[in-house]
């Protein structure tokens, strides 16, 4: 007969920071959002159980590489540098970093134009990196992006610079705040994976490419972007 571990699913650990509305989020104490459900589609693929765990966004690779986690799914960009220890899925999002102001600042219409102000930055985000590459800007790095956004309100930051979905949502929810026109380079998010999991990369692999195939993923896409 048939042992209950037999019959048990496989489960599979995966890392998120819910500090990143529409991405990942905390509605009522649960984690939700568009890379969740994202996720527990590829697991329904899989079938496969999805456990989610929520940790500071910095300690993801890290936490991957311990092997805490399998899989990180943060709206996370596919960058060169995390390549060098982490491999990556196909893309299944494309964003780019924006510069966040005070509706009545004008003087913020590049990336140029930060030189000299005070521009908060989440610890670790891709967003650091572009504004730590701009000479003379005063960064203030916080660890999570409703933190700068708080900085920015307080005036004690001129300027934040985050991923285009979130910071629409950040905008939308803090009346006083608009985006500056400026838009970077285009960065794709992509599901991490290490780099020794080949049959794991290659599962979830599949399954995102059914996903994308069977109208699955444009319902996400609708339901969390139009
Ligand atoms: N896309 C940016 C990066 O990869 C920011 C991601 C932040 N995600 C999060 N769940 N906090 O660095």
């Amino acid at each position: 007969s048939l042992s209950a571990t037999a019959l048990a699913k496989e489960k599979i650990y995966v890392g998120t920071n819910a500090e990143f509305p529409p991405f990942e989020y905390l509605e009522n104490g649960k984690i939700t959002g568009f890379d969740i459900e994202l996720m527990n589609e590829i697991g329904k693929v899989l079938n496969a159980d999805i456990k989610i765990q929520d940790m500071a966004f910095d300690g993801l690779l890290p936490a991957l590489q311990l092997k805490k986690v399998d899989v990180v799914i943060a709206g996370m960009t596919a960058t060169e540098e995390r390549m060098k220890t982490v491999a990556f899925t196909q893309p299944y999002y494309t964003a780019s970093q924006v510069i966040i102001v005070k509706e009545g600042d004008n003087s913020i219409k590049s990336f140029e134009d930060l030189k000299g102000k005070r521009v908060g930055v989440m610890l670790g985000f891709t967003g650091d990196t572009v504004v730590s590459e701009i000479e003379g800007v005063k960064i203030e790095r916080f660890n999570a992006a409703y933190a700068g956004i708080m900085a920015l309100k307080a005036d004690k930051a001129d300027a934040v610079v985050l991923d285009s979905e979130p910071a629409k949502n950040y905008v939308k929810q803090n009346p006083g705040l608009k985006l500056a026109e400026a838009d970077a380079a285009k960065e794709e998010y992509a599901i991490a994976i290490r780099k020794n999991d080949k049959a794991l990369l290659e599962k979830i692999e599949k399954a995102l490419t059914e996903i994308k195939a069977n109208g699955t993923y444009d319902k996400l896409i609708e339901k969390y972007f139009n």
